[in-house]
């Protein structure tokens, strides 16, 4: 879909359909719904009269204009009562009202949001809009064959604007809003892909596109050359399967030579059966997204990139299977890690740890002034914060901060939990350092214990996004299924980073 943004009046704009974003509560008929009124002959205050259409959050109506004005239909979308607006919720309006537009087999729709009376910053207001609209689009359908003509697709939205000064903000806005979402339906494609189709080579061949932009390199890791550096505790993981796994290295370099990277590490588990611990068949499939973390970091890496972003950041993904072959690593097994330590595998389902232990220890070798990972780590995380909320722990206040910072701007929820002493002394094992799993109570936490032990001495942060990477049901501007969770969060971090380092 090409987003564009144009000069000119809504009431004079030849369009198959006009959004327009509505009030509750008797304050819809305020800027340009009020305007596209006078000019249609009171088409809009007739709705509103009827009580058909009162502006209730995600509520929709359609109008047709009859000629009155060159838009063929007005489509009234609800945004709530004015009190409750947020930038998720017109998000979420203009999503709704983009499907529904989509429904119809229209292909071309516009809209004309009234700024100044939305009570938002302009950029704000545009960057949910685009976003809304892009992101509620998204569909998934390379494996479908049958009757392909008949896939809806909308190929353009307009956004007019009559002053220059606002068209120039908004052309901006826009843009950037567009890169963004883009990065996020990049990481829902690969999430979305079957285990066949997305295996540690193929995420490796999505990664050499991103390595076409400027100042991308890529660099992965075959198995011969983990082998010579010592991360057994990943290639454990890899033994079970005959797909080679590969570790992925993309480096941007947007700022100064001097500044430190800050490290983004994405756990890559193309398909997690459970391995030997093997997991019950019921809802496997959806461990085809388990990848989801070292995708999210894909797409943080290509929007950083694309939006030329003054920061460094380096993506460090592990990409393996987890299966139960022949030669699989099993319960009882002890493996040595990069940093040396060694770890007693007692579940081979709590595989993600293990790959990530030997990334996080690598990350090291960048000198990064920060750490991150995200990864669909644990159960447990979605039994604590449920399916919306992101798990955060991490040695880190600063850090923690504005990373809670992005994921207000972003409506991309976190919610840290604690990394309290006492969950160290659950991972301890008895004839290794550690043991990989640390029983059932606090699993989130112990994860992150864990994980903890291979960072060395960075700032760093975990985020478990086994909850919000794969959804059960529809939300307002995502589909079920792939989110792309975390691509819109790590590009505001690394945004507010680079307005940091400014000042
Ligand atoms: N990939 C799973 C975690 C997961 C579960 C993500 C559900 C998304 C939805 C992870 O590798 C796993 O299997 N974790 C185990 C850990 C346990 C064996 C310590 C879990 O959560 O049960
Ligand atoms: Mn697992
Ligand atoms: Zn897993």
């Amino acid at each position: 879909m090409k987003i564009v943004v144009k000069r000119g009046e809504i009431t004079g704009f030849r369009t198959e359909a006009v959004i327009l974003p509505c009030f509750e509560g008797g304050e819809g008929l305020q800027g340009k719904v009020r305007l596209l009124d006078k000019k249609s002959g009171g088409l809009i205050k007739d709705i509103l009269g009827t009580g058909d259409f009162e502006g209730r959050y995600l509520q929709v109506s359609v109008t047709y204009t009859g000629g009155i004005i060159p838009a063929k239909r007005i489509v009234l979308v609800g945004v709530g009562k004015k009190a409750d607006l947020t930038t998720d919720r017109l998000r979420g309006a203009f999503a709704t009202a983009a499907r529904y537009v989509r429904s119809l087999k229209i292909k071309e729709f516009s809209t004309s949001p009234d700024f100044i009376f939305l009570n938002k910053p302009l950029v704000e207001i545009v960057r949910a809009v685009v976003e809304g609209v892009s992101l509620g689009l998204y569909q998934y359908t390379p494996f479908k064959t049958i009757d392909r003509d008949k896939i809806k697709a909308v190929k353009a939205f307009t956004i007019i604007e009559e002053k220059e000064k606002a068209y120039n903000i908004i052309r901006a806005a826009a843009k950037e809003a567009e890169i963004v979402s883009s990065a996020v339906s990049f990481v829902r494609d690969m999430v979305s892909a079957p285990g066949n189709e997305m295996t540690p080579s193929d995420m490796a061949r999505e990664a050499r596109k991103i390595a076409k932009r400027r100042n991308v390199k890529l660099k992965v890791l075959e198995e011969k050359e983990m082998h010579k550096i010592g991360m057994s505790a990943f290639l454990g993981v890899a033994r079970g399967s005959e797909e080679p796994a590969k570790f992925i290295i993309l480096e941007y370099r947007g700022g100064s030579k001097s500044e430190s990277p800050v490290a983004l590490v994405g756990k890559g588990l193309t398909f997690d059966s459970g391995g030997i611990s093997i997991k019950p068949s019921e809802k496997m499939e959806e461990m085809k997204s388990d990848m989801a973390g070292g995708a999210a970091v894909m797409g943080a890496i290509m929007a950083a990139a694309d939006l030329r972003l003054k920061v460094n950041a380096v993506g460090l993904i592990p990409a393996t299977e987890n299966l139960p072959g022949g030669r699989a690593y099993k319960p009882g097994d002890i493996l040595k890690s990069l940093s040396g330590q060694t770890i007693e595998v007692l579940s081979t389902d709590a595989e993600g740890r293990l790959i990530l232990a030997d990334a996080l220890t690598y990350a090291g070798r960048f000198k990064p002034a920060a750490i991150i990972d995200l990864a669909t780590l644990t159960g447990a995380c979605v039994i604590a914060l449920g399916e919306d909320v992101t798990g955060m722990m991490g040695t880190d206040e600063a850090l923690k901060q504005n990373i809670r910072r992005a994921a207000d701007a972003t409506d991309e929820r976190v919610w840290e939990l604690p990394l309290w002493a006492d969950y160290h002394e659950m991972i301890k094992s008895d004839v290794a350092d550690y043991k990989n799993h640390g029983g059932r109570p606090g699993g989130a936490i112990t994860a992150a214990a864990f994980l903890s032990k291979f960072v060395g001495n960075y700032p760093w942060v975990h985020l478990d996004i086994a909850g919000p990477a794969w959804l059960t049901k529809d939300k307002p501007y995502i589909p079920k299924g792939a989110s792309g969770v975390g691509v819109r969060l790590m590009v505001q971090f690394l945004k507010d980073r680079q307005k940091r380092s400014k000042s």
